[in-house]
């Protein structure tokens, strides 16, 4: 049956004393969607650094694509956008594009019908001829996601790929990878963007201080970590502690998060009355409060008592 895209058996990876990855166990099947979710010095783009065989773990074994990923002809098969763009500063795009497909091996025009239809899909043509050294953050980042999607590759490695993006082009980036999927390419991708993961992913991997702390669909993971119900209250801001604190003395799973106090329940219709006296009780004054279905932001709370996002 199916060849794993992806085979890694306990990938370690220490930079001097630092421990960026601990042991860390995971396969990718054909055509799937395998997204790492974790917040900011994780390990996210060490790993990734790995597998596209840019950096050697410390110990461990790693195959993409039945080879060795510091094969030359295993990294032909992967496009990889790292989480700094690799764009040559004194290329204009399309020539960075023209560049990435000679280095493949790929014919110059395939390629750049390919990007060009990116261009046009995203509403960007005039980046095209734009000097990479004169591109902002964000427009460094779309033009980098047109090069990797340009490029034909059997593994699409995408570290990050809408940090820098306003919501709307993200919805767009993230659609084009959507239609990417369909087209039975292999997406690996690490966010700290629980949406995005939820949105795209058949599998999620949780890592977290280099560890790798729970596998599964977003589904699964949530059957597994997280409660039927959450509660969702938002105190006025100087008071987001002090309720969080006057909840954790009732209940056990009680998360403050972005300004907000998350609840976990099983039975929201007792607890959400409950709540909302005890706070009365205790003079917090309260803005508003929600029953909402878990995401994957309240798994890794679960796991971890910490919030993923910024
Ligand atoms: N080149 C490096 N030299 C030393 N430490 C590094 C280097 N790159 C990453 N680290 C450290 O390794 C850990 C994992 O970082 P990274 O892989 O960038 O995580 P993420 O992509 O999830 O934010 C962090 O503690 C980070 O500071
Ligand atoms: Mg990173």
């Amino acid at each position: 049956m199916g060849q794993e895209v992806v085979a890694a058996q306990g990938i370690s990876k220490s930079y001097n004393s630092v421990v960026a990855l601990d042991a860390v166990s995971f396969t990718v099947r054909p055509s799937e969607v395998y997204v790492f979710i974790g917040p900011n010095g994780a390990g996210k783009s060490t790993l990734f650094n790995i597998i596209a065989g840019v950096m050697k773990p410390t110990s461990g074994s790693i195959r993409v694509l039945g080879g060795s990923p510091f094969d030359p002809s295993t990294r032909l098969k992967i496009s990889y956008l790292p989480a700094t763009p690799p764009l040559y500063p004194w290329l204009t795009v399309m020539e960075n594009v023209d560049f990435y497909a000679s280095l493949y091996g790929f014919n110059r025009n395939t390629v750049r019908q390919e990007a060009k239809w990116l261009f046009e899909k995203l509403g960007v043509q005039e980046l095209a001829t734009k000097l990479s050294s004169k591109l902002s953050t964000g427009q460094m980042k779309l033009a980098s996601i047109i090069l990797s999607l340009a490029i034909e590759a059997e593994l699409l490695i995408l570290d990050e790929p809408t940090t820098a993006l306003d919501p709307a082009m993200r919805r767009s980036v993230l659609e084009l990878l959507r239609k990417k999927v369909s087209n039975r390419v292999t997406i690996l991708m690490a966010t700290h963007l629980v949406d995005e993961a939820e949105g795209l992913a058949n599998r999620v991997a949780i890592i977290d201080k280099g560890k790798l702390i729970a596998e599964g669909s977003a589904e699964e993971l949530k059957k597994l970590y997280a409660p039927p119900a959450v509660l969702v209250i938002k105190p006025v801001p100087e008071q987001v502690e002090n309720a969080s604190a006057v909840l954790k003395s009732r209940w056990g799973n009680v998360y403050s998060c972005n300004g907000e106090v998350r609840v976990h329940t099983d039975d929201p219709d007792e607890d959400l009355p409950k709540t909302i006296l005890i706070l009365g009780e205790k003079g917090v004054r309260v803005l508003s409060v929600s029953v909402v279905k878990p995401t994957l932001e309240d798994v890794f709370l679960k796991l971890t008592g910490r919030r993923l996002e910024e």
